[in-house]
């Protein structure tokens, strides 16, 4: 035992060199952006980072201006925060950037899926086939169809829905938006009762998984938290196997088309469960926590409620829904709600807070700013935007920026607005929610219909109210910053019921 004392402790200062040496002496070369290692070796400001994404920008901005490099766990990051330079960056047409490298990486570690360097493209051209176009108008059909299963019942409207009923409004938007959005791209079997217990356990072990992942993503799980993660990931890879698909009726296009490809590839049924937990987490794990926001902001905003509640009915009609009937809706309606389009844009703009990542494919590529100036990166590292801090909450070209404003995109003769400034520039990337370029998210129509068909049918077929009218709108959970939709860092109780029959 004596003996592996000191190889156990040189074998450790071996690693602990290896991974701190290169990190230590790196310094800043002329004409590369201002660098800062933080003052944990490797570590750098990690913990600062992971604790506060938001904050911790903010203050580096105020340090080092519009372009830094930081150390983060071992790998460097320069980060541009200067929106009018964004354009080259995400265009990309020298090809310089990559995003497969990085999201290959994150993609094996978080669902076990070993993606194909094909995978990009696919997911894309299945999304332009499948998630826009015809293959939207199914899509919506289907959603319309969950959504009456999961808010109604297999039977529609039964007499005592129009009781009212108290949940935390976070839960329920994100358990109906998630029964229901995986229900129509991952199908049913013939017991429509099964599948919605089958979907509530699903969400529940979702949600578990949901809260674990900032900190697993960032390798920050204890003992028990590691275990855990293990177990939902095994669950979900069985749970959404591709024997359990084949016994499912209605299994979306969009889906299927992909699997298809995967199997062509030779890829195994194992991977293919994997790719399904993939894209189960891609398409869900938004979609509720945004409605949540919006319908929040007009709760807390009743002229925003009642512009959505009058544009609804103008498009929609007055509500009616018997008896045993599930609900009905003109889907042409979708393309004339420029109010509800804004109060989504604007709840985007609150709300959504991805990071961008590209990694550096060679060694002094050049990022050009708009101001002219010229940095050099080196290869390997990764060039990263933020656009919530650096577009969407910048006061110039968002006046009052925390501030919720439901027409804030909308012009004053009704039509979208699209005209915003920085220093006098017109801006092209004026928000950035569903990020940009070659990960630009394939799924934001569909994302869009789903979230405005429940919204519609939620103002124009029930009454809703905050249980304490005066409760302020909750915090960001700190740790979901850079992930997507931010989450609150507590919930909202509400009241809700059918509105009684006609
Ligand atoms: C409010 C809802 C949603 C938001 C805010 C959102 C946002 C995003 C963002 C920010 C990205 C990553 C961009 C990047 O890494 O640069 C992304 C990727 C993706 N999203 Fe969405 N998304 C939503 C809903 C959906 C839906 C409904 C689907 C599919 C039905 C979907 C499918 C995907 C897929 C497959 C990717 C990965 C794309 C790739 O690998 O290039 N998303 N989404």
């Amino acid at each position: 035992m004596a003996l592996w004392v000191p190889v156990l402790g040189a074998l450790l200062m071996f690693i602990v060199a290896y991974l701190c040496l290169p990190g230590l002496f790196r310094q800043r070369r002329p004409q590369e952006p201002p660098l800062d290692k933080g003052a944990v070796p490797w570590l750098g400001h990690a913990m600062a980072f992971r604790k506060n994404m938001f904050e911790f920008l903010k203050r580096m901005q105020a340090k080092h201006g519009d372009v830094f490099t930081l150390q983060l766990g071992g790998r460097y990051f320069t980060f541009v925060m200067d929106p009018l330079s964004f354009g080259p960056i995400l265009r990309d047409a020298q090809r310089k950037l990559d995003f497969v490298q990085y999201a290959r990486e994150l993609v094996l570690k978080v669902f076990g899926y070993q993606a194909l360097p094909e995978d990009n493209r696919m997911i894309h051209s299945a999304s332009a086939k499948h998630l826009m176009g015809d293959g939207l108008q199914e899509l919506n059909k289907s959603m319309l169809h969950s959504l009456s299963l999961v808010m109604l019942g297999p039977n529609g409207r039964s007499p005592d829905t129009s009781c009212w009923h108290e949940d935390g409004l976070f839960h329920f938007c994100y358990n109906t938006l998630f029964k229901a959005g995986y229900l129509s791209l991952f199908g049913y079997t013939k017991d429509k009762e099964q599948d919605l217990l089958q979907a509530e356990d699903l969400f529940a072990r979702f949600r578990k998984f949901d809260l674990l992942f900032p900190r697993f993503v960032y390798s920050l799980l204890g003992p028990q938290e590691w275990l855990e993660v293990g177990r939902l990931q095994s669950f979900f890879h069985k749970r959404l196997s591709v024997s359990h698909s084949l016994e499912k009726d209605g299994i979306s296009k969009w889906i299927s088309y992909m699997l298809q490809f995967l199997r062509e590839q030779g890829v195994d049924a194992a991977m293919q469960s994997k790719f399904n937990f993939m894209m189960l987490w891609a398409s869900q794990g938004n979609i509720g926590p945004t409605s949540f926001w919006a319908l929040l902001f007009l709760l807390k905003h009743p002229e925003a409620m009642q512009a959505v509640r009058e544009e609804a009915t103008h498009v929609l009609g007055e509500a009616r829904l018997e008896a045993k009937q599930s609900f009905v809706f003109e889907f042409s309606a979708l393309q004339h709600t420029p109010v509800l389009d804004s109060v989504l844009e604007e709840t985007l703009r609150l709300a959504s807070a991805p990071t961008l990542l590209r990694v550096v494919h060679d060694d002094n590529s050049i990022l050009k700013m708009a101001s002219g100036r010229e940095y050099l990166l080196r290869r390997g590292d990764i060039v990263a935007l933020f656009p919530y801090l650096s577009v969407q909450m910048d006061p110039d070209i968002h006046p009052e920026p925390t501030v919720f404003k439901y027409n804030r995109f909308l012009n004053p003769n009704g039509s979208r607005k699209v005209d915003f400034y920085k220093a006098g520039t017109k801006i092209h990337h004026y928000t950035m929610p569903w990020g940009w370029g070659v990960s630009i998210c394939p799924g934001r129509f569909l994302a869009l219909s789903e979230m405005k068909l429940f919204v519609l049918l939620m103002v124009t077929h029930f009454d809703l109210e905050l249980v304490d009218p005066n409760t302020p709108v909750p915090a960001v959970d700190p740790k979901r910053w850079g992930f997507g939709t931010t989450q609150p860092s507590h919930d909202v109780r509400f009241r809700y019921r059918l509105q009684p029959m006609k």
